[in-house]
């Protein structure tokens, strides 16, 4: 019975979770990501020369109040020499805020800024065999006064190999409340003019 209490326990989470199995922080609620007309559902394999430019966020039956930070993270960076597979950060961006407009229903936020780092699209490299990576969006209620702290510095400079558990740690965040995540195929060279049939 224990056993089967655990397990059914593991798959609710597995069922819930906006995030890659086996991400940390595991969040429950979906962010609505649009790049476009498309809709990101979790997990949703994409082309990389659709996702080129910054998308469209917001949420469903929620009404967001206050400022929020976004993060992009791509969790699948093939490391030489190295089975674990490491981290770049695509975006890190601060104040996104309500806009008022909706798009399918959702609410959308939006922001101004730029940084501390900004969007850059997905361009994973050639694989063989492929490797899909996974590129995780994550958004925090942002602190009041909120910057990266000097110990998350050099790593946001970077984009190289972020823990986002100890970048929410190191700048006091609380859990994210909102996550999705989409994939692009390695070595992906979809152009981003490029007719799509
Ligand atoms: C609208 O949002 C729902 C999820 O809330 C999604 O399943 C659907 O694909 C979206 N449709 C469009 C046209 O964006
Ligand atoms: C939003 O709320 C409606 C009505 O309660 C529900 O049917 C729908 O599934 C909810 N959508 C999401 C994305 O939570």
């Amino acid at each position: 019975m224990l056993f089967a209490t655990v397990a059914s326990l593991l798959l609710a989470g597995t069922t819930l979770a906006q995030t890659p199995p086996g991400f940390v922080p595991a969040v429950e609620k979906t962010l609505d990501v649009y790049y476009g007309t498309t809709y990101i559902s979790p997990g949703l394999m994409v082309k990389k020369s659709s996702v080129q430019k910054i998308p469209v966020v917001g949420v469903t039956n929620a009404t967001l109040t206050g400022k929020y930070l976004l993060a992009m993270i791509d969790i699948d960076l093939q490391t030489s020499g190295s089975a674990k597979r490491g981290t770049v950060l695509h975006a890190l961006l601060t104040d996104w805020t309500p806009s008022g407009a909706t798009q399918n229903g959702s609410s959308l936020i939006t922001t101004k800024a730029t940084g501390p780092s900004s969007y850059f699209g997905p361009a994973p490299p050639a694989e063989t065999p492929k490797h899909p990576h996974n590129y995780i969006f994550l958004l925090h209620e942002q602190p009041a006064n909120f910057a990266v702290p000097a110990s998350q510095k050099s790593v946001v400079q970077s984009r190289m190999n972020i823990d986002w558990v100890k970048f929410i740690a190191d700048a006091g965040l609380s859990a994210p409340l909102y996550a999705t995540y989409l994939q692009v195929q390695s070595g992906d060279n979809t152009k981003r003019f490029e007719f799509e049939a």
